[in-house]
């Protein structure tokens, strides 16, 4: 039985092998994932939009992420090779130090081995706090979700020159508050490759190019299934599969040889 580290994403960007992520919210998709060969399983809050059916991630609970990632980590546990799993912390549920130590401890009792968070600098004190505890903790930069409404929309960050240097200038305190691993989400692809040529963690992107060290979709989406408008960057990798645990594994082929994403699924 062979177990995914921290250690081994590590030495994964180390040796420049891609990182495969995708998003399971139960314990039949996290089983097939590990068995897939996927790396990490992220179990995301995106599920309030696929599974609940809401606009938004923002009417997501904690009590809804526990239970989600406690059946993500029951079907991880029964594959022979286990993925890293990460749990998001829901809206509002890191806004005080207080909160987010709390909420952190309800989701790695759950089975989480990792939280993660958006936002910039704020969050710095949050994740101090949490890494001196021995909780990792991965960041979430460019468009983040829990903020649509005062991002206005689902719309690609860091494309102005002040946008980008926000962004890495969020980076830079993130990684020197501790986080472990950093989500992009909706960057262009060269803003992208800066920032995971700069830092020494793993950075996952979602529509931020192929230069990444990590890549994630939602699963809903990569599979065709989800009730709602698809991103440039999502590619239905059912459409040439016979059947879910073959489309996953050409998902997880796509992103370590680097054909997936392409020029088409992403930002400039
Ligand atoms: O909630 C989620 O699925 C995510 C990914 C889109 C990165 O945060």
């Amino acid at each position: 039985m062979q177990k995914i580290t921290l250690t081994t994403l590590n030495k994964m960007k180390q040796s420049g092998e891609k990182i495969t992520c995708l998003t399971a919210y139960d314990a039949s998709f996290s089983y097939q994932l590990a068995e897939a060969g996927v790396d990490i399983i992220l179990v995301g809050d995106s599920l309030g939009m696929v599974v609940q059916g809401e606009q938004s991630t923002v009417p997501v609970t904690m009590d809804d992420m526990a239970y989600h990632t406690q059946l993500v980590a029951k079907g991880n546990e029964k594959a022979e090779r286990q993925a890293f799993v990460i749990a998001d912390m829901p809206y509002m549920s890191y806004s005080t130090v207080e909160d987010a130590l709390l909420n952190a401890k309800q989701l790695m009792q759950a089975g989480g081995q990792m939280v993660k968070v958006e936002g910039g600098q704020w969050l710095c004190e949050s994740i101090l706090a949490l890494t001196e505890r021995g909780i990792p903790v991965c960041g979430h930069l460019g468009l983040t979700p829990q903020s649509v409404d005062a991002l206005g929309g689902y719309k690609v960050q860091g494309r102005d020159q002040q946008a980008a240097i926000k962004i890495k200038q969020d980076v830079a305190a993130l990684v020197k508050a501790g986080i472990r691993m950093l989500v992009l989400e909706c960057v262009p692809t060269e803003l992208a490759a800066e920032i995971s040529q700069s830092v020494d963690i793993p950075v996952i992107g979602i529509g931020a190019g192929p230069k990444t060290d990590a890549q994630v979709l939602v699963i809903y989406d990569m599979l065709g299934i989800s009730p709602r408008f698809y991103a440039k960057f999502v590619k239905n990798f059912m459409q040439q599969a016979d059947d879910i645990p073959s489309a996953i594994k050409a998902y997880v082929d796509e992103v370590k040889n680097g054909t997936f994403p392409g020029e088409e699924h992403s930002f400039s």
